[in-house]
């Protein structure tokens, strides 16, 4: 749903405040990008607006060089990624979320036609022989599918959880379709990644969870054969997105890391800009909310449970240690970001403000206070949010909350 436009305010030299105010726009006024590409590929939580990351990636491109090459250090599904290579510039994006490495990596797959048809072949393929095999097993009565055994999980506590989220059938018709991915493996690695993230693309979908956000559980009732169908088609929709994203230049690298050590990824001084979306103080849970996917795939992801910035659960337990810890990392990811990006470079970063712990966070400070010296604030734009009942309304008092995009410049 397009969100309901608020007040914007802005500041900053006319061209570059003026397209900040376009971005913030662009989630009402270029809805529709969000159905263009591979966008609509896989639900994500607190996912960038497909729309403002266009109107920002448009903005980087008209000062690129061939050689730019922009960042995401927080690039959940690869939104920017996605508008940066449409835009025709090289990208790179890190995020410490096992799955957003899978899910970025499947939208910016691209790859020449003939590896693009072979994956959607092999997709078909598969889920034939998943429909099949469920047919089969119905008329002998025989169990169709082992269950996997990931690495690094507990067996038994695995199914425990998963148990609770599947109607047996469900459960055996993914399972089989994994095995059957996972068999391909040795010969064909990447494509096995892709049909993977076309599994987790569908997983909440036959599941009884509600959403990637609400882990409430919903009685549905999930026909025998609809995994595989919905999997298919989840196949056919990345196939015809990275069709239309062509392939000028490959695929971006895509790695799991920490922001705060983006010179793993990108030598000091070698972006030509960044494009980011930080989490949101107090907010989501990566973690959390993605812990039946890590559970069914087998993603580990030790990494996001002990570095993830900002969860909720941190500021669940105790909000003034969480609020510190909040405020360390910031400033940590921004020194971080200060340090990959070439001297004049541009960093666009979205975040909003937000209730935590009780507590309002707004965010406009919070990064103004964590800038290293090296990074200053060359424009801004806020657009007012609704505060959603008594408590955040409360926190945020007349100072309302609200959204920001902020461009912040290397010296
Ligand atoms: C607001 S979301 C980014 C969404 C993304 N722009 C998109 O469109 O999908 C913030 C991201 O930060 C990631 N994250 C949290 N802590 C992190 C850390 N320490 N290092 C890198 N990524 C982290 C989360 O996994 C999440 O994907």
């Amino acid at each position: 749903m397009p969100r309901a436009p608020g007040k914007i305010f802005a500041d900053g030299p006319r061209e570059l405040a003026d397209a900040l105010v376009e971005a913030l726009r662009a989630a009402v006024t270029q809805h529709d990008v969000s159905e263009t590409l591979t966008h609509p590929f896989h639900s994500y939580p607190a996912r960038l607006h497909p729309g403002t990351a266009r109107v920002l990636a448009e903005l980087f491109a008209e000062r690129a060089t061939p050689s730019t090459v922009i960042v995401d250090p927080f690039c959940g599904s690869g939104t920017t990624l996605v508008e940066a290579r449409a835009a025709g510039m090289r990208a790179v994006g890190s995020d410490l979320n096992p799955l957003a490495v899978l899910v970025a990596r499947a939208k910016t797959w691209t790859v020449p036609v003939r590896r693009r048809n072979e994956m959607r072949d092999l997709g078909h393929e598969l889920a034939g022989q998943a429909l099949a095999a469920g047919k089969a097993a119905r008329r002998s009565g025989a169990a169709p599918a082992p269950k996997r055994k990931p690495k690094g999980f507990d067996p038994n506590a695995r199914d425990r959880r998963l148990a609770a989220w599947f109607a047996p059938h469900v459960r055996r018709e993914l399972e089989l379709i994994a095995t059957l991915i996972e068999e391909r493996r040795e010969d064909d690695a990447e494509i096995a990644d892709v049909l993977i993230a076309c599994l987790s693309a569908i997983l909440y979908k036959v599941s009884s969870r509600a959403s990637d956000t609400d882990s409430t559980w919903v009685d549905k009732n999930v026909p025998r054969g609809a995994a595989s169908r919905h999997f298919i088609q989840r196949v056919e929709l990345l196939h015809a997105g990275l069709a239309d994203l062509g392939r000028a230049g490959g695929p971006p690298d895509v790695v799991e890391l920490d922001a705060r050590n983006l010179h793993e990824v990108i030598p000091d001084g070698k972006a030509g800009g960044v494009i980011t979306s930080p989490p949101y103080a107090g907010t989501y849970d990566y973690a959390d909310h993605q812990r039946l996917r890590f559970d069914f795939l087998g993603l580990r992801h030790k990494g996001l449970d002990e570095g993830e910035i900002g969860s909720r659960r941190s500021f669940d337990t105790s909000g003034p240690l969480a609020e510190r810890e909040w405020r360390t990392a910031l400033s940590d990811s921004l020194a971080s970001i200060s340090r990959a990006l070439a001297p004049g470079a541009f960093a666009a970063i979205v975040i909003g403000d937000s209730w935590a712990g009780g507590r309002a966070m707004y965010a406009l400070d919070d990064i103004r206070s964590a800038l290293p010296g090296d990074l200053g604030v060359a424009a801004w734009a806020s657009q007012l949010r609704p505060m959603l009942g008594a408590g955040e309304r409360n926190a945020f008092g007349t100072r309302t909350k609200a959204e920001h995009v902020m461009l912040l410049q290397r010296g």
